[in-house]
C-alpha cells in the first residue's frame, strides 16, 4: 500500500518538472519574439525620426528657393521673415536629449544582461546547492526567472513604449512649428535668403551631424540587438542546460525519492509493528465466552482470533471464529443455545412442560384411552434427541408385564385356578408368586393358547397377604384367568402393568349373603406404595384392619411389591374410588352374588379393573346369548357425568352408578361426556330362567375394539358361546379361525350419534 502510494507521489513530481521546462522553453521564444517586437519599434521609431529630419531639412530648403507648392501655387514660405535660430536650437537640444534616451535605453539594456548574467551564476548556484532542496530550488529559480524575465522585458517594452511617445510626440510638434512658421513666415523673409541659406547650411550641416548620431545610434541599437539575441540565445541554451539538468537532477531525484520511499516504507513498517504490539497490549476485547460456551485461548487482545465453541448439549448461533478488532469489539458474536430436541408429544398424548431443549425432562401421558407404550419419562439430550420414546396406543390387553391376585373365590375345586395364555408369536413366559414360592417359566405356542395351572394357596383372604403374582413374557401375550369353582365360575382378562393404573373405581355387586362378600384387592408392583381409598358401599360400615368405615369415609393403605389388600363387605362396594402413588392393579367382584340380588343362584363375580385413565365415552352392548336381558352397570370417577345410554339420560357423580336393564334391548349405545367404565352382569338362571348364572365382564369401548383377538372358554361346561360386536358395514370381515362366519343368528342395533358412527 505505502509502495505503491511512494510510486503516485514521484510520478506526479517528474511530470511536474516536465511542465516548468516546457514552460520555460515557450518562455524563452515569447521573450525573443518580444525583443524582436521591441527592437523593430526602436528601429522603426530611428527611420521615422530621421524621415521626419529629413523632411524637415526639405522643407527649409524650399523655404529658401521660393518653390511653388503644387497643390496650390502659393510659394513655400513665404512670408517666412526669418529661421526661428532658438527653434533650431531647441530641435538640436530636443535630438541631443533623445540621443541621451536612447543611450539611457541602451544602458537598461546592458543592465538586464548583466543582471541575467548574475541570475545566471545564480542558477548555477542553486542548481549545485544540495539535494534535500534542489527541487524546491530548481522550482523557485524557474519563477523567478520567469517572473524576472517578465518584469524586465515588461519594463523595457514599456520604456520603448514611453520613449517612442516621447519621440513622436516631439517631432510631430516640431513638424507642426516649422509648418505654422512656414505659413505664417512672410515675403520679407526672402531678403533674408542668403542669410538664411548660411544659417541653413550651417544648420544642414548640424542637421547631418545628428544624422550620423542618429545613424551612430542606429548601429549601436543593431549592436545592441545582436547582444541581445546573443544574450536571450544564451539564456536559451542555459535554460535548456538548466532543464536538463533538472531533468537529470529529477531522474536523480527519482531514485532518491524510491530509495527513501523504500526507506520510509521499512521505518513504516517497523512502526505499524510497534503499533501493533502496542495494539496488542492495550487493545482488549474483553471476555467472548457466550453462556455455555468455551474458547480455545483465553486471550482477549487485540488481533486474537478465538473460536468459540458450546457445551456439550448447546448450538452455536452465529459465528464460531471472531477476532478482536483494533476498535476494542469482537468482529462478531456468537451464543450457545441449547439443544433442541423437538416436540416428543405423541399422538393422543400430553407432555408436563412446553420446553424441549436440552436438559428438559417431560413426563409423557397419554389421553384418556391411551396407554402410553415406551418410557414416560424422558430426557433431551445433548445431541441425540429425546433419550426414549413413547406412543399413546389404544388401550389393549395384550402386553409383556402383568401383576394380578385372586380374591376370595365362592368354593374351592382341585386345579381351580387357571392362566390361559396366548399369543401370536412363541413366547417364553416367566410366571412368579414369590409369596407362595411359586416361579415357573413355560414356553407358548404361537396362535395357541396354553394353560397353566396355579397354585390355590394363592386365594387371598382379608387384609395384607404377599400373594402376587407377576408375569413376565419375551412376546406380546394376552392372559386369560380362570376360576373354575364347581358351579360358581368366573375370569377376567388381565391387563397389562401399566404407568397410568393408579386410579380405579370398583365394580362388584350386592353379596348373595353376608359370608360371601363384595370384595376388592390391590396388588402393588412397587414397595411403598401409598393406596386411598374412598368408601362407597350400599350398607353397612366396612371394616378394614380391624377399623370401621362408612360409605363416603378415606381409608389410606401403604403397601409393597409383590404384596395384596383385600378389603371385604357384606354389602356392595361398587362405587369405591381407588388412587395410588404407584401404578397398582386391582381384582374386585363378589365372592357369590346373586343378580340381581333377588334371583338365585350365587355365583363368583371377578374382574381385573380397567383403570381411569383407560375409560372412554362410547361403547355398544350387545344383549348376552341366551339371557333375556341385558343388565349393564355404568360407574363414573367424577361429578356430573351425564350419561346417554339407550333411550335413558342419567347423570352421576363420582363413585356413583347406574344400572340399566332392558329386556327388549339387543344392542345398547352408550355415550358420555366424561369417561365411564361399562360392566355387563349375567343374570341368575333363578331370574330369567335361562340356562346359566351370574357373572360380570368389563365391556370394551368402541375405539378401543381391535381387529384380532384369541378367545377361550372353561372346559367342562355345557355350553359356550361368544359374543361378538362389530359395524354392519364390516361384519363381513368377520372371520374365526380364518373362516368367515354365519351370521344368521346376528343382533342388529342403529346408533344415532355421529361420534359413535366414526
Ligand atoms: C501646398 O499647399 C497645400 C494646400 O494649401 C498645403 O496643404 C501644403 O502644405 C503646401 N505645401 C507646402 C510645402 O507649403
Ligand atoms: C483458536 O482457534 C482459531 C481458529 O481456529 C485459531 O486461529 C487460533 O490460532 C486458535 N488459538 C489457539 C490459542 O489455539
Ligand atoms: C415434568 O415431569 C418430570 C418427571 O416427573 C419432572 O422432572 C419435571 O420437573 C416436570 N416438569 C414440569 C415443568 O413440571
Ligand atoms: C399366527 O396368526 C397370524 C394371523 O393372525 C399369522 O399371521 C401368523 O403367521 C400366525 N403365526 C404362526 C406361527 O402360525
Ligand atoms: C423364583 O425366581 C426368583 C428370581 O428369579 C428367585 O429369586 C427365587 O429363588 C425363585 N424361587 C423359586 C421357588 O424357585
Ligand atoms: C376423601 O378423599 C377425597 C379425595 O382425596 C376427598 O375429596 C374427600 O373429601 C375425602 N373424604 C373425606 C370424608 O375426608
Ligand atoms: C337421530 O338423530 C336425529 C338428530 O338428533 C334425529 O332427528 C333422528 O330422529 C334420530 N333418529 C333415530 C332413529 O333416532
Amino acid at each position: 500500500m505505502l509502495r505503491n502510494i511512494g510510486n503516485v507521489v514521484c510520478f506526479i513530481i517528474v511530470l511536474m518538472t516536465s511542465h516548468h521546462v516546457t514552460g520555460q522553453a515557450y518562455d524563452v521564444t515569447q521573450l525573443n519574439r518580444m525583443l524582436t517586437i521591441l527592437k523593430n519599434s526602436v528601429y522603426h521609431d530611428i527611420v521615422d525620426i530621421r524621415l521626419e529630419i529629413m523632411d524637415l531639412k526639405m522643407t527649409v530648403e524650399q523655404i529658401g528657393v521660393g518653390q511653388r507648392n503644387a497643390s496650390d501655387e502659393s510659394i513655400i514660405g513665404q512670408g517666412m521673415t526669418d529661421i526661428n535660430p532658438r527653434e533650431i536650437s531647441d530641435l538640436k537640444n530636443k535630438l541631443s536629449a533623445h540621443e541621451s534616451r536612447l543611450n539611457k535605453l541602451f544602458s537598461t539594456v546592458n543592465q538586464i544582461q548583466m543582471e541575467n548574467s548574475v541570475l545566471k551564476s545564480k542558477v548555477n548556484q542553486v542548481v549545485v546547492e544540495k539535494e534535500n532542496k534542489a527541487n524546491a530550488e530548481i522550482l523557485r529559480l524557474n519563477a523567478g526567472i520567469e517572473t524576472k524575465f517578465d518584469d524586465k522585458f515588461n519594463a523595457l517594452q514599456k520604456k520603448f513604449e514611453e520613449t517612442t511617445a516621447v519621440i513622436m510626440k516631439s517631432y510631430k510638434d516640431l513638424k507642426r512649428q516649422m509648418l505654422d512658421q512656414t505659413n505664417t513666415f512672410s515675403q520679407s523673409v526672402i531678403s533674408e535668403q542668403n542669410k538664411l541659406s548660411t544659417k541653413i547650411d550651417k544648420a544642414d550641416a548640424k542637421i547631418v551631424r545628428l544624422d550620423g548620431e542618429v545613424n551612430k545610434l542606429e548601429v549601436n541599437a543593431l549592436v545592441e540587438k545582436r547582444e541581445r539575441n546573443e544574450l536571450i540565445k544564451n539564456l536559451k541554451a542555459e535554460l535548456l542546460q538548466l532543464n536538463a539538468g533538472v531533468e537529470t537532477k529529477c531522474d536523480d531525484r527519482v531514485i532518491t525519492l524510491q530509495k527513501r520511499f523504500e526507506e520510509t516504507t521499512a521505518v513504516n513498517m517497523a512502526g505499524y509493528k510497534d503499533l501493533e504490539t502496542h495494539l496488542k497490549t492495550t487493545i482488549d476485547c474483553g471476555d467472548p465466552i457466550p453462556d455455555h460456551g468455551t474458547v480455545n485461548t483465553t486471550v482477549t487482545k487485540y488481533g486474537t482470533v478465538v473460536k468459540i465453541s458450546c457445551n456439550h448439549g448447546y448450538v452455536l448461533s452465529g459465528e464460531n471464529i471472531i477476532k478482536c478488532n483494533a476498535d476494542s469489539v469482537w468482529s462478531k458474536s456468537a451464543t450457545c443455545n441449547p439443544y433442541d430436541c423437538g416436540d416428543p408429544t405423541p399422538d393422543h398424548g400430553t407432555v408436563n412442560t412446553t420446553v424441549t431443549t436440552y436438559g428438559t425432562v417431560v413426563k409423557i401421558s397419554c389421553i384418556n384411552g391411551y396407554v402410553l407404550s415406551g418410557e414416560n419419562i424422558i430426557k433431551c439430550n445433548a445431541d441425540s434427541g429425546w433419550s426414549a420414546s413413547a406412543t399413546c396406543n389404544l388401550y389393549d390387553s395384550a402386553g409383556r408385564q402383568f401383576i394380578f391376585g385372586i380374591p376370595e373365590t365362592a368354593f374351592n375345586s382341585p386345579d381351580y385356578i387357571k392362566l390361559y395364555i396366548a399369543s401370536k408369536h412363541v413366547s417364553k413366559v416367566y410366571i412368579t408368586a414369590p409369596g407362595i414360592g411359586f416361579n415357573q417359566t413355560i414356553t407358548t405356542l404361537a396362535n395357541t393358547s396354553t394353560a397353566v395351572v396355579l397354585p390355590n394357596s394363592l386365594e387371598t383372604t382379608t387384609g395384607l397377604s404377599n400373594k402376587a403374582v407377576y408375569v413376565e413374557a419375551d412376546q406380546t401375550i394376552s392372559i386369560y384367568v380362570m376360576v373354575r369353582d364347581f358351579s360358581s365360575s368366573d375370569g377376567f382378562l388381565l391387563l397389562p402393568i401399566s404407568a397410568d393404573a393408579r386410579e380405579f373405581v370398583v365394580a362388584s355387586y350386592e353379596p348373595y349373603r353376608d359370608a360371601y362378600p363384595s370384595e376388592f384387592l390391590i396388588i402393588a408392583l412397587e414397595d411403598s406404595t401409598l393406596i386411598d381409598i374412598q368408601l362407597r358401599t350400599s350398607a353397612g360400615p366396612v371394616i378394614i384392619g380391624g377399623k370401621s368405615y362408612s360409605s363416603g369415609q378415606n381409608v389410606s393403605l401403604k403397601i409393597s411389591r409383590m404384596q395384596t389388600y383385600l378389603v371385604q363387605h357384606e354389602h356392595d362396594l361398587t362405587g369405591t374410588h381407588i388412587t395410588s402413588s404407584k401404578p397398582v392393579s386391582v381384582v374386585s367382584g363378589t365372592r357369590c352374588a346373586f343378580v340381581p340380588h333377588d334371583a338365585s343362584g350365587c355365583d363368583f363375580l371377578v374382574e381385573q379393573m380397567l383403570p381411569v385413565s383407560f375409560w372412554q365415552r362410547e361403547y355398544v352392548c350387545a344383549k348376552l346369548k341366551s339371557r333375556g336381558t341385558n343388565r349393564l352397570r355404568i360407574l363414573s370417577s367424577v361429578d356430573g357425568t351425564s350419561v346417554n345410554i339407550g333411550a335413558n339420560h342419567i347423570k352421576l357423580n363420582k363413585g356413583e352408578f347406574y344400572e340399566y336393564v332392558n329386556s327388549n334391548d339387543v344392542a345398547t349405545p352408550i355415550e358420555s361426556n366424561f369417561p365411564v367404565l361399562v360392566l355387563q352382569y349375567a343374570e341368575g338362571g333363578g331370574h330369567d330362567s335361562k340356562l346359566g348364572d351370574p357373572s360380570m365382564i368389563t365391556i370394551p369401548s368402541l375405539n378401543g375394539q381391535g381387529a384380532e383377538y384369541f378367545y377361550e372358554t372353561a372346559t367342562t361346561l355345557a355350553y359356550h358361546y361368544v359374543s361378538i360386536t362389530i359395524r354392519t358395514d364390516q361384519a363381513n370381515g368377520l372371520n374365526i379361525d380364518g373362516s368367515t362366519v354365519s351370521r344368521s343368528d346376528e343382533l342388529k342395533t342403529t346408533i344415532n350419534t355421529t361420534e359413535v358412527q366414526r
